[in-house]
C-alpha cells in the first residue's frame, strides 16, 4: 500500500524549508469539497508526494500544499488528507499535522464537510469546534467504543477559536451574508459510510452537534504543542427527523456557499491575528 513510502517528519520539514526559509504563520488545511484562500499573491505550489512522498486518494483532495501571503503573513494551505477510512495507519493520518507542528507553525485551522445533528443547524453553517468526542483512536480497536461514548467531550476552545468568534461576529454586523459562525461539538467516526438513523440517535443523546469522518486525529496531534489548532466544519447536510435532507445538488451548492463564507473569515481573521492581541 501506498502510505508505506511515507515520508518521516523530519524529511518533510527538511524538504519546506528548502522552499521557503520563512515559516507560516498560519497553516489551514482543506477538507473534502472546501475551497477557500485561492489564488494567493506570492504563490508558490508543491506536491503532497514531493513533501509527504504519498498523496491522497479521496475525490475532492488535490493533495497540494500551497504557500502564499493573505494581509502579508505567509500562510500554507493543505488541500487534501488521509483518512483512517481509506485504511491509512494513524500515523499517516496525523503525518500533515505533525509536520505542521515540526515546522514550527504557530496556528492551524483545520476544516471539514461534517452532518448536522443539532436540530437547529441548517445546510451550509459553519460550526466552529469548541469540544470533539473521538471515536476513532486505535486505542479502541483494544477496548471497544464503551470508554468513548462515556467520556466527555474534550474541550478544545483556545486563543485561536475565541479570536475567530470575535471576527465572525464582527464580519456578521457588517456583512449581511454572513451567518452567524455556529459552535459545537463534533463526534469523529470512521466511516467511510454515514451513519444509520441509530447511530445518529446515539450520537444526539451524546450531545454531539455534527458528524464526520476526520479532524479530532488531527487536533490530538497537536494538542499541547506550540501550535495552536482551531477547526470549523461545514455542515454539509442535517440529520433532522421531520425534513427531508437537501439532495446532491442542494448540497454542493450549500458547500460552494459555505466556502465563500469561509473564505471571509479566514481572510478576516489571519489579517487581523497579531500574537498579542489573541
Ligand atoms: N456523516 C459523516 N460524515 C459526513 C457527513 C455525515 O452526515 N456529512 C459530511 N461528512
Amino acid at each position: 500500500m501506498t502510505q508505506l513510502a511515507a515520508r518521516p517528519v523530519s524529511q518533510a520539514v527538511e524538504f519546506l524549508f528548502k522552499v521557503s526559509k520563512e515559516i507560516p504563520s498560519f497553516a489551514v488545511v482543506l477538507g473534502s469539497g472546501v475551497k477557500v484562500l485561492e489564488d494567493l499573491p506570492e504563490q508558490v505550489n508543491v506536491s503532497y508526494e514531493e513533501v509527504f512522498g504519498i498523496s491522497p486518494g479521496v475525490v475532492g483532495h488535490a493533495g497540494s500544499l500551497t504557500l502564499g501571503r493573505v494581509g502579508g503573513k505567509l500562510v500554507a494551505v493543505l488541500r487534501g488528507r488521509f483518512h483512517l477510512y481509506e485504511g491509512y495507519d494513524f500515523e499517516t493520518v496525523t503525518l500533515p499535522a505533525r509536520v505542521v507542528r515540526e515546522w514550527g507553525v504557530p496556528n492551524l485551522y483545520l476544516t471539514n464537510a461534517a452532518g448536522g445533528m443539532n436540530e437547529s443547524f441548517h445546510v451550509g453553517d459553519l460550526m466552529l469546534i469548541t469540544g470533539y468526542k473521538d471515536h476513532l483512536h486505535p486505542r479502541y480497536q483494544q477496548t471497544g467504543l464503551l470508554p468513548a461514548l462515556k467520556s466527555a467531550p474534550v474541550d478544545c476552545r483556545n486563543k485561536l477559536t475565541d479570536h475567530l468568534l470575535a471576527v465572525s461576529k464582527r464580519l456578521n454586523v457588517q456583512d449581511v451574508d454572513f451567518r452567524s459562525l455556529r459552535t459545537g461539538v463534533y463526534a469523529g467516526l470512521l466511516g467511510p459510510s454515514y451513519e444509520t438513523l441509530a447511530e445518529i440517535d446515539m450520537l444526539k443523546k451524546l450531545k454531539a452537534d455534527a458528524v464526520g469522518m476526520s479532524t479530532v486525529t488531527e487536533l490530538e496531534a497537536v494538542r499541547g504543542s506550540s501550535t495552536t489548532a482551531a477547526a470549523i466544519s461545514v455542515v454539509t447536510n442535517v440529520w433532522s427527523p421531520d425534513e427531508i435532507i437537501g439532495g446532491h445538488e442542494e448540497v454542493l451548492t450549500a458547500a460552494r456557499e459555505a466556502s465563500q463564507r469561509l473564505d471571509r473569515l479566514f481572510r478576516a481573521a489571519i489579517a487581523d491575528y497579531s500574537p498579542e492581541t489573541i
